[in-house]
């Protein structure tokens, strides 16, 4: 029977978490050392739609879940977008090595590789911006007000300048460069941070709009030091980036201990990457620092430890 593999990468946000939910632009880079998969095969006539989630050791017929399960609403969605009626009979199967809840886009990964399976599955071409606006729709369940940068990031798979609704440029990175990402371990649900900075928000919108605008001009002038590979600018931009997240009460001890120890082991700036809270940190860091710092990272607590390389 015919079987289809599609993979997607997971993703870290370099400058302008939050902001870019107020409309500042933002810019993310995939992670491809981490990987969402999903594998569609045909299955015997007549017993419709199974998924099979690897992770949760969960399998379930599609229509036995909620409506608003994000699983079933991907499949449903991109089915409906290949013109494929929901009667097909296919067994889809799903895993995926991105932490969940880290900030690291485990969410949006999972849903654009199955999007991308069936598709190809299908014998039909979907662009990548067709996988982002699907993955957008399961997005929607995750975060309830997502900026769009997570599926848009993990479905181009490529660094991207982000402003909500407005640009999505894919960026030419001018030297390829070396991120330390350092996981927390402390679970940390998007929609509650999200929540809570729009609380803060309603109380003085004053002072949130000049925060945000700061946070936008650091994302402006990260794009540029990403465009000229210039790692030291990146740094201090996060550095920069990071007080500012402290500032709208996103950051936590967990992430201050790992970015202090980050910066000890020589990395030119570290900050928060997502929602923040828990999740990941990352730091910007030389060849020469890139060992130095994952081992302080670890001795710190960091319960993972990934260096990637941004190209
Ligand atoms: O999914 P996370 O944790 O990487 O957070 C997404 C980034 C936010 O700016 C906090 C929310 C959003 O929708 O852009």
């Amino acid at each position: 029977m015919a079987l289809t593999v599609a993979h997607a990468p997971g993703k870290v946000i370099l400058f302008g978490e939050h902001a870019v939910v107020y409309g500042r632009p933002a810019v993310a880079v995939p992670v491809l050392d981490v990987q969402a998969t999903a594998v569609v095969e045909d299955a015997l006539p007549g017993s419709g739609i199974t998924i099979v989630a690897k992770n949760l050791l969960h399998t379930f017929n599609l229509f036995d879940a909620p409506r608003n399960d994000p699983l079933r609403t991907i499949v449903s969605a991109t089915l409906s977008r290949l013109g494929v009626g929901m009667k097909a009979d296919l067994k889809i199967t799903v895993s995926s090595a991105i932490p969940v809840a880290r900030g690291l886009g485990s969410g949006a990964a999972v849903s654009t590789a199955i999007a991308r399976a069936l598709g190809e599955h299908l014998g039909q071409w979907l662009t990548s911006r067709a996988v982002s606006d699907l993955v957008f729709e399961t997005e929607k369940i995750h975060h309830g007000t997502p900026s769009g940068i997570d599926n848009t990031v993990v479905a181009f798979e490529k660094p991207v300048y982000f402003v909500k609704d407005k640009v999505m440029d894919v960026l030419w990175v001018g030297e390829p460069f070396q991120v330390v990402i350092g996981d927390t371990g402390v679970v940390s649900q998007t929609w509650v941070a999200v929540g809570d900075v729009r609380a803060a928000f309603e109380q003085d919108r004053e002072r949130y709009e000049e925060i945000f605008d700061e946070i936008g001009t650091l994302a402006h002038m990260g794009r540029r030091a990403v465009e000229a590979g210039d790692v030291g600018a990146m740094g201090r931009l996060m550095d920069a980036n990071q007080k500012l997240l402290q500032l709208i009460g996103v950051s936590s001890p967990e992430l201050e201990g790992l970015i202090e120890a980050a910066r000890q082991g020589g990395a030119l700036g570290a900050k928060l990457s997502g929602a923040g809270r828990g999740g990941n940190m990352i730091a910007a860091v030389t060849p020469e620092t890139a060992s130095q710092v994952s081992m302080m990272l670890r001795l710190a607590g960091a319960q993972n430890v990934i260096l990637t390389e941004v190209r």
